[in-house]
């Protein structure tokens, strides 16, 4: 992908994976026609971890790819472990591409003697030694301030508006679980040229949410459910049960972190009526928890551009304005 480009990027660059998710790294490697370095993790009798990069990463840009998904503790000290290696190696800027970062969520102090933990990832990645970090939809787009060093904010918008165009939507509705990811469904519900509405909810456990109204015509449309992300699939399993009694016809699934964390998989198997499961794979899904009605979108091509641009010093800002919709 480096055609035109004065020095071929596998010369730049070294990318390396950490535990979480090599298949993703492996695919974001494969675009930028690199291969992956390698890399050892082993866990000392005392549980603590030790890590190898193998390659010599001195002047390298180096590339560290790892998500936050289970085993989360151990994956965030590996890739914390990871980027201090490659700095006290002499890289020359070490690049943390996290493509889901669950600690999005601990945004707020909402009650007294917690951690805004979010906060806390962040500052440990900037002291580990990251020079830049590389993220995908962040749970609210003020996480992006959370983090002192620069950061690519990046989006799976284009790779949904190519699937959904694929669909040829008709008397469709967009719709947000709450108001605060409404934006995000505007933004898809526009390039898409569909109508949009957003549940008004409020979450009652970790599990369990309760949606109190929808706020947009629903009614008679096939509804396209938006969220950055299902992890115990409460939300949308409340949100599904009130446009059901709203009147809906089909209903899709769309989220960008397909986490399916606990009861999730049971309660998405339940909904029979799911026309689909749209997902990305930022964090693995394995085959158990794959559905008959889910696809599985890749993002390799959004990261491995984002870096490609970091690289060449080219302009990611204008990254989305050439993709192809
Ligand atoms: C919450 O604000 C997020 O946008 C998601 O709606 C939430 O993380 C989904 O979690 P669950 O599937 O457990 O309801």
């Amino acid at each position: 992908m480096a055609s035109g480009d004065e020095q071929p990027i596998s010369d730049i660059l070294r990318i390396y994976s950490g535990s979480s998710h090599g298949e993703l790294a492996q695919e974001i490697a494969d675009y930028l026609g690199c291969n992956l370095c390698k890399r050892s993790t082993q866990r000392f009798s005392n549980d603590n971890l030790f890590v190898y990069l193998e390659n010599s990463v001195r002047a390298k840009e180096v590339v560290i790819i790892q998500s936050f998904c289970p085993d989360v503790s151990d994956n965030i000290i590996e890739l914390l472990m990871m980027i201090d290696a490659a700095r006290s190696a002499s890289a020359k800027t070490v690049h943390a591409v996290i493509p889901y970062f669950s600690y999005g969520r601990s945004d707020k102090k909402d009650q007294p003697r917690i951690s805004i933990s979010g906060r806390l990832m962040a500052d440990l990645i900037d002291t580990a030694g990251a020079g830049h970090v590389m993220t995908m939809t962040l749970h609210s787009p003020q996480v992006h301030g959370f983090f002192s060093v620069p950061t690519d904010h990046l989006t799976a918008h284009p790779v949904f508006i190519r699937h959904f165009k694929k669909r040829k939507l008709r008397n469709t509705v967009v719709v947000s679980p709450d108001i605060g990811h409404a934006k995000r469904a505007t933004k898809l519900a526009r390039a898409l040229g569909v109508g949009v509405a957003a549940g008004d909810k409020e979450r009652t456990a970790d599990d369990t949410v309760h949606v109190a109204d929808i706020i947009g015509d629903v009614k008679g449309k096939n509804v396209i459910v938006f969220d950055d992300e299902i992890a115990t699939g409460g939300s949308v399993l409340a949100l599904v049960k009130l446009l059901r009694k709203k009147g809906v016809k089909k209903i899709t699934l769309a989220c960008t972190h397909g986490v399916f964390s606990g009861p999730a998989i049971k309660r998405l198997k339940a909904m029979s009526d799911i026309q689909e499961i749209v997902t990305t794979n930022t964090v693995p899904i394995p085959k158990e928890k794959r559905l008959d009605n889910m696809t599985v979108l890749s993002v390799a091509s959004v990261f491995g551009e984002a870096i490609r641009r970091n690289i060449m010093g080219k302009s990611v800002g204008s990254l989305f304005a050439f993709w192809p919709e």
